[in-house]
């Protein structure tokens, strides 16, 4: 159980519910769009469903007959459902405890913890995070539902799912290391978060049947009191083309990079024929808001 994505979810507040409306509407659009085409789809998983506010679980179960849903916080997830939708408790499947990344199976935060913690040289932690992805290929991760699901959904987490949590235990230990090392130290988590994000999105489409849908959204711009969302110019904009094109370049100027990563790599594994796509506002709370890209389609073969 990890400590870290237990308090993060734990910081929901109470009105969470109704101020996420607009958004799980956004999702609902995205997600009977994409699958309009009239193809049967009866399993549904959804990864990073935390504590599912982002998921109208009504919707979801009225279209799947067997939804289920994962994340590493098992108590957010039993909360969610216990909270949102208790009479649907025996429709829907709940994995809990499942890291995404397998860091937990080859204990990477404590040995990552530890060569800070004894002010290892960098040599040393650049060798550690660059052999770290030939120990994780040979760790198996949800292999029962493998190839189950007519539809894979994850729920913004491209970028919690690594990064954050890495970075918040290099902070505490930064001032054991120069700026010069620091910059080594980060050059290799960035290159250790972009193998991790690919291989999530691996993951998505070894869960998937063959023919079904992945639909997957994602935080990329964050906008709060210092840096706004430029209202004022988006709102002049009064062709729905130009305002995509002005979400675009505020992504490629100031988007997260686990976002734009996991998004273009997923992009580039989707038939262009029937992907979809959309971009809308996130409230996420009173003082922070994000522009939020979602992205659907059907697997081209051989990108698995
Ligand atoms: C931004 S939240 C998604 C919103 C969530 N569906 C909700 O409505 O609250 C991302 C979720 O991904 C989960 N998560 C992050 N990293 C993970 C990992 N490595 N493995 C599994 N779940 C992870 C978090 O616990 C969190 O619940």
């Amino acid at each position: 159980m990890s400590i870290f994505y237990r308090d993060l979810n734990h910081e929901r507040i109470q009105d969470r519910w109704v101020d996420w409306e607009g958004h799980r509407q956004e999702i609902n659009l995205l997600i009977s769009r994409s699958l309009a085409d009239g193809y049967q789809r009866n399993r549904a998983i959804v990864l990073g469903a935390g504590n599912c506010d982002d998921l109208d679980l009504y919707y979801f179960c009225n279209i799947f007959e067997q939804m289920t849903l994962v994340d590493i916080d098992a108590l957010s997830l039993q909360e969610g459902v216990n909270r949102l939708a208790p009479e649907l408790l025996d429709r829907i499947q709940l994995l809990g405890n499942i890291d995404f990344t397998k860091l937990d199976q080859v204990n990477f935060y404590s040995r990552f913890n530890d060569l800070l913690e004894r002010k290892a040289l960098t040599t040393e932690i650049s060798c550690f995070l660059t052999q770290t992805p030939s120990e994780i290929v040979r760790c198996s991760l949800l292999e029962p539902w493998r190839g189950q699901y007519s539809v894979v959904i994850s729920s913004a987490v491209y970028t919690q799912i690594f990064y954050i949590h890495v970075l918040t235990l290099l902070a505490v230990h930064a001032s054991s290391y120069t700026a010069e090392e620091i910059t080594v130290l980060m050059d290799g988590l960035k290159t250790l978060r972009d193998c991790m994000v690919k291989a999530y999105n691996d993951l998505m489409l070894d869960l998937l049947e063959e023919g079904g849908t992945i639909i997957a959204w994602s935080d990329v711009v964050k906008f709060d009191e210092q840096s706004p969302f430029p209202e004022e110019q988006f709102y002049a904009i009064n062709n729905e083309m130009e305002r995509m094109q002005f979400m675009f370049d505020l992504a490629s100027k100031q988007g997260r990079e686990a976002a734009l990563t996991g998004l273009h790599d997923l992009h580039g594994r989707l038939h262009s024929q029937d992907r979809q796509f959309a971009c809308w506002i996130w409230p996420y709370s009173s003082n922070r808001q994000y522009i939020t890209f979602g992205i659907s389609g059907k697997i081209v073969k051989g990108t698995t």
